[in-house]
């Protein structure tokens, strides 16, 4: 419900992070199910209101009188309405379940699509192990294949779901649970913490932007790349007080000084779709507004407010667009 709030004013992607319109082979499935599971709870509830309708209308009677079947038979009833029928149906259910689960964790080629990902009170950051970069509240993955997603946690436990594309896996620290996503056509998917992790648990938004092999191979050779230095005078006077200021010792822009490990990689930050692992639409305003003051936009998170003036917060914010 946050989620939805907060993306209908945060148009990046058009795509609802809706469970019912699946866009993957696993949350297909999943589903799937809970449209069997809708059906069934339907009709059982359905027929109990029935017979409880039944009850009040015909009031109390002799138990043994000769017109009432019901009070003759009610060992009978008892039995078969309240144990035989719900064993068989909650058997029925339980196999199909299992018929989704096995689907579901279906695995593809581990050693061709992996990506780590870490939960962070209150962001994601996102690893390519074979390419050897990593980013942050952004997945690209290629469309049509599966792909492998090994969740780990460095603090508390979180929970990694893509509504449309895959089921819900919990990041528990000092373990790795291995998910597999697959995306049946190009777009936007979001994603989002599924597991009460904090006062910014619900500003714990990721996007998964599938895409063909082709583009997602280019965009990985772009993303190895390290940043460029900028040349414009204002961006240049951004970078110095990047490096000189407190935002080196946090954050690592890949080609510079810049190596800290305790916020995302800001390397290719500019061609990221939100900041603030999806507190607002990645543009100039919203930018200079969370760097000027990140706890307006997301109280309780870990980047300190700067003490910047205008000027530098310009210059700062013209540091931060070059990175492309
Ligand atoms: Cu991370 Cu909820």
């Amino acid at each position: 419900m946050t989620a939805a709030v907060l993306l209908s004013g945060c148009a990046v992607t058009s795509e609802t992070p809706n469970a019912l319109i699946p866009k993957g082979p696993a949350a297909e499935e999943i589903a799937g199910l809970w449209w069997v599971m809708l059906g069934v709870g339907t009709i059982v509830y359905l027929v109990v209101l029935g017979l409880l309708f039944l009850a009040i209308w015909r009031g109390r009677r002799d138990p043994t009188g000769p017109e009432n079947w019901w009070g003759r038979n009610s060992r009978a009833f008892i039995l078969s309405a309240g144990v035989i029928f719900p064993v068989i149906i909650l058997f029925g259910v339980y196999i199909i379940t299992l018929g989704v689960l096995r689907s579901v964790s279906q695995s593809g080629d581990s050693q061709r699509n992996v990506i780590e990902v870490i939960g962070h009170q209150w962001w994601w950051e996102v690893n390519y192990p074979e390419q050897d970069f990593r980013t942050a509240n952004e997945l690209h993955i290629p469309v049509g294949e599966k792909v492998q997603v090994r969740l780990r946690s460095a603090d508390v436990i979180h929970s990694f779901w893509v509504p449309q594309l895959s089921g819900k896996l919990d990041l528990i620290p000092g373990r790795t649970n291995t998910l597999w996503v697959e995306a049946d056509s190009p777009g936007e998917y979001w994603g989002l913490c599924a597991e009460f992790c904090g006062t910014q648990h619900a500003k714990m938004l990721f996007v998964v932007v599938a895409q063909p092999r082709q583009s997602y191979e280019r965009w990985l050779t772009e993303q190895q790349e390290a940043a460029r230095e900028p040349t414009a005078e204002a961006a240049r006077l951004g970078r110095d007080l990047f490096m000189e200021g407190e935002c080196a010792d946090c954050h690592t822009i890949r080609g510079t000084e810049a190596a800290g490990d305790l916020g995302p990689d800001l390397t290719h930050f500019a061609r990221r779709l939100t900041l603030g692992a999806g507190a607002a639409p990645n543009n100039r305003g919203h930018l200079a507004g969370w760097i000027a003051d990140p706890h307006g936009l997301k109280p309780g998170n870990f980047m300190p407010a700067t003490k910047l003036t205008g000027e530098e917060l310009n210059t700062l914010v013209a540091y931060l667009e070059t990175l492309e």
